[in-house]
């Protein structure tokens, strides 16, 4: 589904990325890990195209989209949700799932945003709510919404995990594998949280200084350098 090959990319002149190879098949949930600065964002921005890239390949489904335009990112099917909230707080629920969709016709907003509260009982309750006054998981759970009112078949994740509790943690990544599972949908996702990443990705890649250190399935938990340096190992 998305292929990327040799990518070097970066900021201007500064380049983060030192040829960076990657895959994502169909229904996969792959997982991109490391330390802080390893260039983790920076393959989910690149791929989204805010980035300088100087070599390399982007594919998806059998086409170039190295340095498309977002529009037509988001027209194939690439949906991006960045780090951080990045929500309407003055808005309802619904207004900023409406908003998330974009420019697409009636019929095909009212289908998504049905499809978004059955996936999302929570938002269907509060949809009426201003977004700012929800709480930390639900606003997560709006940002992913948001997204899949774009009809995505490729969702990239910057830290959808990052400051809900352990709880809500766990209910995250569990909704996450219903996405792919029930939606068909494959997930690239960047995680802090290295072991529950590697448990619920199908593949997961280990991002050092702008490289790819370390890639494989669920086996990599036990792999030294995970350990090491992820598992309080150290
Ligand atoms: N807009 C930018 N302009 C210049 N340098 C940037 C920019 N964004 C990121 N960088 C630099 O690129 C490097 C990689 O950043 P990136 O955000 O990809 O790391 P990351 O692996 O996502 O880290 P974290 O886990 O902290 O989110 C860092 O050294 C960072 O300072
Ligand atoms: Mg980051």
């Amino acid at each position: 589904m998305l292929q990327i090959t040799h990518l070097q990319a970066g900021y201007g002149e500064l380049q983060i990325l030192q040829g960076i190879d990657l895959e994502v098949k169909a229904d996969e949930i792959v997982a991109l890990i490391g330390p802080n600065g390893a260039g983790k964002s920076t393959v989910l921005k690149s791929i989204f195209n805010i980035t300088t890239i100087t070599q390399g390949q982007i594919i998806f489904k059998g086409k170039n989209i190295t340095g498309l335009p977002t529009y037509e990112l988001l027209k194939l099917g690439v949906s991006f949700v960045p780090q951080g909230k990045i929500n309407f707080g003055e808005l309802t629920v619904q207004e900023n799932l409406e908003l998330g969709a974009g420019m697409r016709d009636k019929a095909i907003i009212q289908k998504n945003l049905e499809r978004v509260y059955h996936q999302f009982p929570a938002l269907r309750e509060r949809k009426e709510q201003l977004a700012f006054s929800l709480s930390g998981g639900q606003q997560q759970m709006l940002a992913l919404g948001r997204a899949l009112m774009q009809s995505p078949s490729l969702l990239l994740l910057d830290e959808p995990s990052l400051g809900l509790s352990p709880k809500l943690q766990v209910e995250l990544f569990q909704m996450l594998v219903k996405l792919k599972q029930e939606e068909g949908l494959s997930l690239l996702m960047v995680e802090q949280n290295a072991k529950k990443a590697i448990e619920i990705a199908d593949r997961t890649y280990l991002l050092e200084d702008g490289k790819v250190a370390l890639q494989g399935g669920k086996e990599i938990l036990s792999h030294k350098k995970i350990k090491e340096v992820y598992l309080g190992g150290r």
